[in-house]
């Protein structure tokens, strides 16, 4: 009975090997999949649960302030709450030596969010996936420079974002954008676009 069970366990994992080795081989030998072969994860880590969790903090702590600032005092002074809230919530949700919680994206508006080279890669890849399926929010974990992980989670274009990220900027606005933002990149974008990305990074240990 024992040895039936062990030879079951040697085959299954020997199973498990191969698949992998296949999967390994089969996704770096096809050079048209619409994402590259390292952003391809489809399991569910508990790297990616945790992950899931911190940026869907930040998304309901950054639209509710958003959504107040904006009801309450309008689009310019709510540039106001987003220049000194949105760096603030993202702090408090990171953990010294752990993780860091922010957003990025192609055109950025604060250049503390500047993505990396395999940053942006994703990001292109989201776009391309979120114009081919808008009904699929994008997410990939990818293994960085240094060895770390992050997962990235695509921030898709809603009617509210269009008062100041669309391309018809109220003038007051678009003064209170650049004051505070001389480069700012992060215009003329339209309702299910690709805005960005929440970012995730899990320092290594
Ligand atoms: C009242 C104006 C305003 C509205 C409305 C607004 N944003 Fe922003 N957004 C900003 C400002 C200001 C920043 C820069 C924040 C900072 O300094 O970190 C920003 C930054 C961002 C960033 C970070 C990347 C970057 O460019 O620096 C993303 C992503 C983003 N906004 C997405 C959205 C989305 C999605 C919506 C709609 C749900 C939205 N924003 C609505 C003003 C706004």
């Amino acid at each position: 009975m024992f040895l039936i069970k062990a030879k079951e366990h040697q085959t299954m994992l020997f199973t498990t090997t191969r698949t992998l080795i296949a999967g390994i081989l089969l996704s770096t030998t096809l050079p048209f999949v619409t994402l590259p072969a390292w952003a391809q994860d489809d399991s569910d880590t508990a790297l990616k649960t945790q992950s899931r969790a911190l940026a869907q903090d930040l998304q309901q702590q950054l639209s509710g302030k958003l959504k107040a600032a904006m009801q309450a005092q309008g689009p310019v002074h709510a540039i106001e709450v987003c220049h000194l809230e949105a760096p603030q919530i993202a702090s408090r949700l990171s953990r010294e030596q752990e993780v860091t919680v922010g957003r990025t994206a192609l055109r950025v508006r604060n250049p503390n969010n500047q993505p990396t080279v395999a940053q942006a890669e994703v990001m292109k890849a989201m776009a391309a996936a979120l114009a081919d399926d808008a009904s699929v929010v994008p997410e990939h974990v990818i293994t960085q420079a240094d060895g770390s992980q992050a997962y990235m989670r695509a921030i898709v274009m809603q009617p509210q974002c269009l008062a100041c990220h669309g391309s018809s900027i109220a003038a007051p606005v678009q003064q209170a954008i650049q004051a505070k933002y001389p480069e700012d990149q992060a215009t003329g974008f339209e309702v299910g676009d690709l805005r960005g990305a929440f970012l995730i990074e899990w320092l290594s240990k």
